[in-house]
């Protein structure tokens, strides 16, 4: 079992704030994630979990504060450019292809891990064709490691809720991230489904030598998996702490727990 090094952060967000119209999406938030660590991100609707995501992967722009990846400020990197520095994800409501197979889905994940570019292609097919076999066996690996690689040549939109969700995961993997953004992978799953995820995330996790950060409403898979969780209310950081001392406290008790927790 990975143990997290705490004194090892691999993602850092600093006084981070954003507001859309008069609603402050995120106010003044600061936390990190530790390398190796299965971090849960919770907090009722509309707390800015997802605009978190939004910053870290650059499909938002903070209008103050910083982050920060391996050390890295990656406040104003280019979208593009995010899984190339090794932070990969997946969306709340899916961002599959539906007429595609579920190999191309997941191929388009490995594309961004590619060593070789159009050029290599061009002026050198051998390299090019060793670095698509390279891929192709990452992803045969990925896929059977999620169970779904008898899935491949299936059209991604023919399939069930609960399988999108992880083929959409395979495709982050695909990336080989170093940090995997997960929103609400377990979303629809019935609980004894949420149950095997969440034995699956904690695999995965310890098998490529990943870290996690989880966001989740399924608070009985948060608080069985994650070693730490952080608390978002209202765009700001309410709590952080073991499972324990998230569900100990009032604050989050009356914010979210109280109401949501199932
Ligand atoms: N692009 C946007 N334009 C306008 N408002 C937005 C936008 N994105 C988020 N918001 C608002 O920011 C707040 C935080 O939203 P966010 O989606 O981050 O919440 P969340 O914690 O992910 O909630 P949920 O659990 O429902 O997914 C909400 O009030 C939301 O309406
Ligand atoms: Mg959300």
């Amino acid at each position: 079992m990975l143990v997290p090094d705490t004194g090892n952060k691999v993602l850092e967000v600093v006084n981070a704030r954003i507001s859309f119209g008069g609603v402050r999406a995120l106010n003044d938030v600061s936390c990190h994630i530790n390398a190796g660590e299965l971090c849960g991100l919770i907090g009722p609707n509309g707390a800015g979990k997802t605009t978190l995501f939004n910053c870290i992967t650059r499909l938002c722009d903070l209008a103050e504060g910083g982050i920060y990846f391996l050390g890295k400020n990656i406040t104003a990197e280019r979208k593009r450019d995010i899984v190339g520095v090794g932070i990969a994800r997946t969306f709340q409501d899916l961002g599959l292809f539906a007429d595609m197979s579920v190999w191309e889905n997941v191929m388009l994940g490995a594309h961004h891990a590619r060593r070789d570019g159009f050029f290599t292609a061009l002026y050198n097919p051998t390299l090019a064709k060793a670095e698509e076999a390279r891929c192709s066996t990452w992803c045969h690996q990925v896929m059977h490691e999620l169970s779904i690689d008898h899935l491949a040549a299936r059209r991604t939109g023919d399939l069930p809720y609960g399988t999108l969700k992880r083929i959409e995961l395979a495709r982050a993997l695909a990336a080989k991230p170093k940090l995997l953004l997960l929103d609400e992978p377990a979303a629809g799953l019935a609980p004894s489904e949420a149950a095997e995820f969440g034995v699956l995330l904690c695999r995965l996790r310890n098998r490529f030598s990943i870290t996690i950060l989880l966001v989740e409403h399924n608070m009985r898979l948060v608080m069985s998996v994650c070693e730490r969780i952080i608390v978002l209310h209202l765009g700001q950081k309410l709590a952080e702490g073991t499972p324990a001392d998230v569900q100990s406290d009032e604050r989050v008790v009356n914010a979210y727990l109280g109401g949501a927790s199932k």
